[in-house]
């Protein structure tokens, strides 16, 4: 894995908003996994300045995002479909019609999940897969104890979870208990894992990730099997590290040829 510690949540946005750049500007039909969530929002807010300043187009780019609330219309403003219009679709030029997120409605919740999969599958996968982090470890909505082969399904929140994001409803009893999400296997299909973390509450959850053994007690630990996985973290996320300094001396001495910004 590979770990870049930058000064800053900003800094880290504008590192990750240039990877996905280069991404793009690879292959402008590229297939980009998107998040939800705090921790994605500056590198929204990143990329539409690219696309406002005309360096990149999203007009040919396919997304998936991870997870949506099951019970959620898509027009509720709590809604991840509500959430990525907001902040980042509709300030851009991707075509709704190639933005994908699971239908939180559906007529049978495990057809939606085939269906979702094999969408992914006829796009020829997920070129990039945005990532953030729970304070338990999880990623998508794949909560400790999520199988570490998973593919996308059904899951049940942890209380600590929907406390975690009661923050944007009006009451913690409105988060709904269910969702629909990714599974670790799914993943882990993506060309590229890029993960984000900020702030010192999430010190705990990025050492397990990349220092601890993999285990399924912490979804994100089975990233270490990934072949490109990039997490681009702020000081205080990093302030648990235990080889912190050699991953900031693995950066700066990377070869041109390596570096993305
Ligand atoms: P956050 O959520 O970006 O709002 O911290 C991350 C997550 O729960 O995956």
């Amino acid at each position: 894995m590979e770990v870049v510690i930058k000064s800053s949540p900003t800094e880290a946005s504008k590192s990750a908003a240039l990877l996905i750049k280069k991404t793009i500007l690879n292959d402008p039909a590229c297939v980009l996994g998107l998040a939800t969530g705090s921790t994605p929002l500056k590198t929204y807010e990143e990329l539409i300045k690219l696309y406002q300043e005309k360096i990149i187009s999203f007009k040919k780019v396919v997304s998936f995002n991870l997870d949506e609330y099951v019970g959620l219309a898509p027009a509720d403003k709590n809604s991840y479909r509500s959430f990525m219009n907001d902040n980042f679709f509709t300030r851009t030029d991707i075509q709704i019609k190639n933005t994908h997120l699971p239908n939180a409605l559906p007529k049978s919740i495990p057809e939606e999940c085939k269906d979702f999969e094999s969408k992914i599958k006829k796009a020829g996968g997920i070129d990039l897969q945005l990532l953030g982090i729970g304070l338990d470890g999880h990623i998508g909505f794949n909560e400790p104890g999520s199988s570490l082969n998973s593919r996308t399904r059904m899951k049940t929140l942890t209380p600590e979870t929907r406390l975690a994001n009661s923050k944007y409803f009006s009451a913690i009893d409105r988060v709904p208990k269910h969702v629909i999400t990714m599974g670790l296997g799914t993943i882990m299909e993506a060309k590229i894992c890029l993960l984000l973390a900020f702030g010192d509450d999430k010190a705990q959850a990025i050492a397990d990730m990349i220092e601890g053994p993999v285990t399924a007690s912490v979804p994100a630990s089975v990233l270490q099997f990934h072949p490109r996985c990039i997490a681009i973290i702020d000081e205080s996320a990093a302030a648990m590290l235990k080889r912190k300094n050699y991953y900031t001396q693995v950066y700066d001495d990377k070869p041109g040829w390596q570096r993305w910004e």
